[in-house]
């Protein structure tokens, strides 16, 4: 095999150089090679993908649907998700100019980040956030901007949103959200919603709000920021959280028309078009009352385990926010453990064979943290309770 030639790599696309690969999955995979491990790592439901909807797929194979589609999505995926919007979040979007489909809700962040930003624009993020926006604002041009909302129970309010338009200047361009949220579970209400709204309407900052786990809201009914400030939010959604279908890589972005079409452009010169039998079983999901329910049986089962979970945890001394949506808790070490979130992780897995992912790489706020996902069976989070109970048993001085 070649080697690249050295002088060559040191001047291609700077944006790239101080990059590195995502550190929960550099941690899952070094917890792989522990023999016995469990893990409790990666935000993959754990399900499979209903019957119904590989049906579905299967048939789009077999009909011979194996040429391109159109770059915006086949209008009957854009129909069920416009349907989907209406009927779950009471949201009005016209499937053919504001609605495109995507691949996976990651395409769909980059496609709108890639669309919006200038190079050097600004990008406000409330902290502890899902870590790869971080790159992805790099890599179309921006600079990621923190918001640390430990103090306000990972909750942004309207005072940290509005110090942080002050202090960052007309440089901001957008403000990423992601409720229900990875890595706290913390979700947002209507009238959280509303309040964080009425600031940005005297802006003209874009919101980027991805509510990818918005179907796996728990308490309350799942309050979409769209609602609240339709002209200017860009709606990513998806069927990866909500039907266990991540490997399938279909996720949709919403909006007024003007911004779609940038947002159509970006996604076409990304990727073309999603794939066909991926986008059939995403029809399927959307549109079907047998895709609605498959949903509710799958968060009826992530709420015992949350509740178990959190139960367990409290029991040991974690201080844990309230974990209202998404399959995560994020959970403060108990005093008296190792207050270092890395050094804690790799003491866990060294000593009980438990792998969780330590706080700090989501962001200020996120230190003395670590996340736990809760979407593995019962009996894989009985095991790991166990695991953890003895192992702050054992390390707390
Ligand atoms: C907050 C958030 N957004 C987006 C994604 C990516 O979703 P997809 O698999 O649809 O690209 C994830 C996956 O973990 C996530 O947690």
């Amino acid at each position: 095999m070649p080697n690249t030639k050295a002088s060559l790599l040191q001047d291609l696309k700077h944006t790239y150089d101080g990059l590195k690969p995502n550190p929960i999955r550099v941690f899952d995979a070094e917890a792989s090679s522990t023999p016995g491990v469990v893990k409790l790592t990666l935000g993959e439901p754990d399900f499979n993908v209903p019957q119904h909807i590989k049906r579905a797929a299967i048939d789009s194979i077999n009909n011979d649907e194996s040429h391109y589609g159109p770059s915006n999505g086949w209008p009957k995926l854009r129909q069920a998700a416009t349907g989907f919007l209406k009927d779950r979040y009471n949201l009005d979007y016209n499937p053919d100019s504001e609605l495109v489909v995507t691949v996976g809700a990651t395409e769909a962040l980059h496609s709108c980040l890639d669309a919006v930003l200038n190079p050097g624009d600004k990008v406000l993020m409330p902290s502890p956030t899902f870590s790869l926006y971080d790159q992805l604002i790099r890599i179309n041009g921006g600079i990621p901007v923190y918001i640390n909302t430990e103090a306000t129970g990972f909750v942004l309010t309207p005072d940290q949103l509005k110090a942080a338009i002050a202090e960052e200047g007309p440089r901001v361009k957008a403000i990423l959200l992601n409720f229900p949220s990875n890595p706290t579970g913390v979700t947002y209400n209507k009238e959280q919603v509303a309040a964080i709204a009425a600031v940005v309407a005297d802006t003209d900052i874009v919101v980027i709000s991805d509510e990818i786990y918005s179907e796996l809201t728990y308490g309350s009914k799942h309050a979409s920021f769209a609602a609240a400030l339709p002209e200017q939010t860009l709606l990513i959604n998806g069927v990866s959280k909500s039907h266990a279908m991540t490997g399938w890589r279909i996720g949709f972005i919403a909006g007024p028309a003007d911004l779609m079409k940038r947002v159509a452009l970006a996604h076409a010169f990304n990727v073309t078009v999603a794939s066909n039998p991926a986008m059939a079983g995403a029809t399927e999901a959307l549109a079907t009352e047998a895709g609605r329910e498959d949903s509710e049986a799958m968060k009826a089962e992530y709420i015992k385990r949350r509740d178990y979970v959190v139960a367990e945890m409290t029991k040991m001394g974690f201080a844990i926010p309230e974990p209202n949506g998404a399959f995560y808790v994020f959970a403060k070490i108990p005093t008296g453990c190792i207050q270092d979130d890395t050094e804690f992780c790799y003491d866990l897995l060294r000593k009980n064979k438990l792998a969780v992912i330590a706080g700090s790489g989501f962001g200020p706020g996120g230190e003395a943290h670590v996340r736990i996902s809760y979407a593995a069976s019962m009996a894989t989070l009985q095991e790991a309770m166990k695991r953890l109970g003895a192992y702050v048993a054992a390390n707390k001085h």
